[in-house]
């Protein structure tokens, strides 16, 4: 173990401890372990980004266990997390494709046990919005995004944003790999903690996984069954889903290339197909 980390061993006292698999989307270090101070298995999460640490510090703090894994504790100045260990810890993208439709039932409860109330209006000034985040749609310009779907998307943004519901406190990366079997039941954890309405928060488990989702014989099909699934359940309008779920692949697209480390090519495909839908 570097320095860096032999300050959250003493800190927590930890033992056994073992670096997660590191996905190539990521700059955050992970790190199983047992924590002798709280007598638990932990997971360390260890951020370069203070502003990513902060938003997933208080979205956990927020949702405080419920539908989400348990913040144990937290550094501020190295920016670790220190979360319960969920176990089994199966990622929901191991039902895909073969068991999709239990799937997005996992994900609805999920979603349900997040969002049971809106958020109240005392907490607006401690979480970033949606519109934070989609004002990048308005100023962006590069070679690989094609301008018709980015003009298309900043409409759309601007109309679903105008006529928003209640707000919540949304999770904002709800994807399978984000959701994890928790004992006999499924639990989130990687919360980015953005405020917008709850039609927002199906987009992420919509476009993925990536990237099997597009390897399959019927994309468009999933996509649209999974949006109907999440009208029915919550009683908000399929094309409102739809259209948020478009928005946010153009977004996708715009942070891949902004960010340089992944190809924007899988989200303009799923944007294209949703495109045709509208
Ligand atoms: N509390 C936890 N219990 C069990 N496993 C976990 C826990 N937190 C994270 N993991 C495992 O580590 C993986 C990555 O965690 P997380 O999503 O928090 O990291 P990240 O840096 O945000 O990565 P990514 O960009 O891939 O989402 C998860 O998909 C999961 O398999
Ligand atoms: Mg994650």
């Amino acid at each position: 173990m570097k320095n860096f980390d032999n300050y959250f061993t003493k800190k927590w006292q930890l033992q056994k401890i073992k670096p997660l698999p590191k996905s190539p989307f990521t700059h955050n270090l992970l790190f199983s372990a047992l924590s002798s101070r709280y007598n638990c298995a932990v997971i360390l999460k260890i951020f370069p980004s203070r502003k990513d640490f902060l938003h997933e510090q208080r979205a956990l703090e927020y949702f405080n266990g419920i539908g989400c894994a348990q913040l144990i504790d937290y550094d501020t100045e190295k920016c670790g997390l220190l979360l319960e260990e969920i176990k089994p810890g199966t990622q929901l993208s191991t039902f895909f494709p073969r068991e999709e439709d239990k799937a997005t039932e996992y994900a609805a409860q999920v979603i349900k046990k997040l969002h049971s109330k809106p958020l109240a209006a005392s907490q607006f000034k401690n979480f970033p919005k949606i519109n934070n985040w989609l004002n990048l749609l308005n100023t962006f310009k590069d070679d690989k995004m094609s301008p018709i779907l980015l003009q298309k998307a900043q409409t759309l943004a601007q109309k679903l944003l105008n006529s928003q519901g209640d707000l919540y406190l949304l999770h904002g990366d709800l994807h399978h790999e984000n959701i994890l079997k928790h004992n006999d039941s499924w639990i989130a954890i990687d919360p980015k903690g953005v405020i917008g309405e709850l039609a927002y928060e199906f987009g992420a488990f919509i476009r993925n996984p990536i990237p099997a989702l597009l390897e399959q014989r019927n994309p468009l099909e999933i996509m649209l069954n999974r949006a109907l699934h999440f009208s029915t359940a919550f009683g908000i309008n399929k094309q409102q889903i739809l259209e948020w779920s478009f928005v946010q692949a153009v977004l996708a697209a715009c942070w891949a290339i902004q960010g340089n480390s992944q190809s924007p090519d899988y989200w303009i495909k799923i944007a294209q197909m949703l495109n045709n839908q509208f």
